[in-house]
């Protein structure tokens, strides 16, 4: 008998339910709004990628890379792999498992899940020749260690990873697709799931949704900085998150003054904290300067910051740890050791915020986890998500294109969390309530099944949510399922109705009701529609 099972969804990831899903749904299209009428076009990206594209791009010594990732093989690689183990954990040669590895092999290579190389085929001969040579017990250690070196030292093939992030992707694509031949800078954007195998807790999932966008071209002019934290506060501003925007949900555009007064982020909690971590001319110089400072406070760090001394000093001043907070305040900062190009570079952005209004706090310590950046880097941070409250992250990554192997190129981006983004408007009461039905279509006898049908399909042509019950229903049993499921009016249909050609629409919220002739209806609700 098999057995009952219920199953959940795994650890960090969840499901997005109705109505939760719409404003999901309202904030996703306001960013394809604004995105687009700033000129970005958005790409759709694969979900997995080469393993070694993230390792190049985010680094190899980042959290992102060396722990959370979630790698794998195809299945038949998996198996080759599994039987190389078995050979390998068994102490003397077995046969039955060599003769199973040489046929996956075969196979994998027949079907090119394995690279089709020379070197390949070459090591699967030799296999055969160890499987088919004379077994003689003294040979067997000998045998069964040229078996190992030669599947071992065979391509299996790239491993993929599902993505942690798309700025990688991105850039793949730009040169793959040749984009930089594009007139203009190309500008896309992206939205879409990411998975890192971080500990799940508020605001932090292993399945996690992203908006982000990216610049890519020739030029790093801080214009272009500028104009991309513009447009993210002008997201945030449509989405109720921003300075222009009261509680009730997504707001219609804001037009900026010449002033741009309207992108005052702090007012509402929403903070901008930006900075610039310097290029590869100044910052070996400030890392070398950090370190040695860093080796001089050793004892008074924790174990994460002491291991981050070595393999990634920058990171230990993104450090939250209570007690290493003085240390770290006392330690050298980047804005000091920035090359003129550099400073020259931050302060015309500063020049380029206060043209449009926009209002920062410059934080010497934002360096992010992503090895990929230069110069300019920023963060927003939103009220109601405690620890977690990082919304956005993005910054510069001029010559990440060149070191995928493209031509080279400036590049700068953000990735919003669209998942805080939504806890964070919940948190402050910022949702605006999304009914799942405006209009429930009670009825009753044969003829009036008919009406409410043909009336049901004109309002959904009209855009509202309707529902007509399948099954007959009397109209006080009908009234009270369209109560408890939300909706807004319910419309009564019955003989009496259908005979005055005038039809009951009744406010559910207040039980007022009016007739009306099915004209004046779409045009009464039509008058009464709540964008939501
Ligand atoms: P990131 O800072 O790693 O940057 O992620 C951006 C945002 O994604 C974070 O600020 C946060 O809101 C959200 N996020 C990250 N991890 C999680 C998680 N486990 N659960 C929920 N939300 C999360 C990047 O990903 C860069 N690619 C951004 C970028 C684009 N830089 C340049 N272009």
């Amino acid at each position: 008998m098999t057995e009952k099972k219920q199953f959940r969804a795994i650890k960090g990831v969840r499901d997005i339910l109705p109505p939760e899903s719409a404003a999901w749904n309202r904030v996703e299209q306001t960013a394809r709004e604004v995105f687009e009428a700033y000129g970005y076009g958005e790409i759709r990206l694969p979900i997995f990628e080469e393993t070694e594209l993230f390792a190049r791009s985010v680094g190899a010594e980042t959290d992102i890379v060396g722990k959370e990732m979630y790698t794998f093989q195809d299945q038949i690689v998996q198996e080759i792999v599994f039987l190389r183990e078995y050979l390998r954990q068994s102490d003397v040669y077995y046969e039955p498992g060599l003769k199973a590895l040489i046929r996956k092999v075969e196979e994998a290579l027949t079907s090119a899940e394995i690279p089709k190389t020379e070197d390949n085929t070459r090591r699967l001969n030799r296999l055969r020749e160890l499987s088919n040579s004379p077994v003689g017990p003294p040979q067997d250690k000998l045998r069964r260690q040229n078996v190992l070196y030669e599947i071992e030292n065979m391509d299996l093939g790239p491993s993929n990873a599902l993505r942690p992030e798309a700025t990688a992707s991105v850039c793949r694509a730009y040169i793959e697709h040749g984009m930089h031949t594009r007139p203009g800078n190309v500008k896309l954007y992206y939205i879409g799931p990411m998975f890192r195998r971080e500990r799940p807790q508020k605001g932090r999932y292993r399945q996690f949704y992203q908006i982000g966008a990216e610049v890519l071209g020739q030029s790093d002019a801080p214009a272009i900085d500028a104009e991309l934290v513009e447009m993210l506060l002008h997201f945030f501003a449509r989405i109720g998150l921003g300075e222009g925007s009261a509680a009730g949900g997504v707001k219609p555009p804001l037009h900026a003054g010449a002033a741009g007064g309207d992108l005052k982020v702090a007012a509402t909690g929403l903070t901008l904290f930006y900075n610039s971590i310097g290029c590869r001319e100044c910052r070996p110089s400030y890392v070398a300067a950090l370190k040695a400072a860093l080796e001089k406070v050793k004892d008074k760090l924790g174990p994460d910051s002491q291991r981050r001394i070595e393999a990634n000093p920058l990171r230990v001043l993104d450090s939250k740890v209570e007690s290493e907070q003085a240390v770290i305040e006392s330690l050298p900062r980047i804005t000091d050791h920035l090359c003129p190009a550099c400073h020259e570079h931050l302060a015309a952005l500063k020049q380029q915020f206060a043209l449009r209004g926009i209002e920062g706090t410059e934080n010497w310590r934002l360096v992010r986890g992503l090895d990929y950046y230069t110069r300019t880097t920023f963060e927003i941070t939103a009220p109601g998500l405690g620890s977690q409250n990082a919304v956005c992250g993005g910054g510069r990554y001029d010559g990440l294109v060149e070191l995928l192997g493209g031509p080279p190129t400036k590049g700068i981006g953000f990735a919003i969390g669209t998942d805080r983004v939504m806890l964070s408007l919940a948190e402050t009461g910022r949702l605006a309530d999304t009914a799942a039905c405006d209009v429930f279509v009670t009825w009753m006898g044969a003829a009036a099944q008919g009406h409410a049908i043909r009336l049901a399909r004109k309002l959904r042509d009209a855009g509202f949510r309707v529902e007509v019950p399948a099954e007959e229903m009397k109209f006080r049993k009908s009234l009270d399922l369209a109560n408890r499921m939300g909706a807004r009016y319910a419309l009564i249909i019955g003989e009496n109705e259908i005979a005055a050609g005038r039809y009951a629409l009744k406010r559910l919220a207040d039980a007022v009701q009016k007739e009306l002739t099915e004209g004046e209806l779409l045009e009464f609700l039509s008058g009464d529609r709540v964008i939501g």
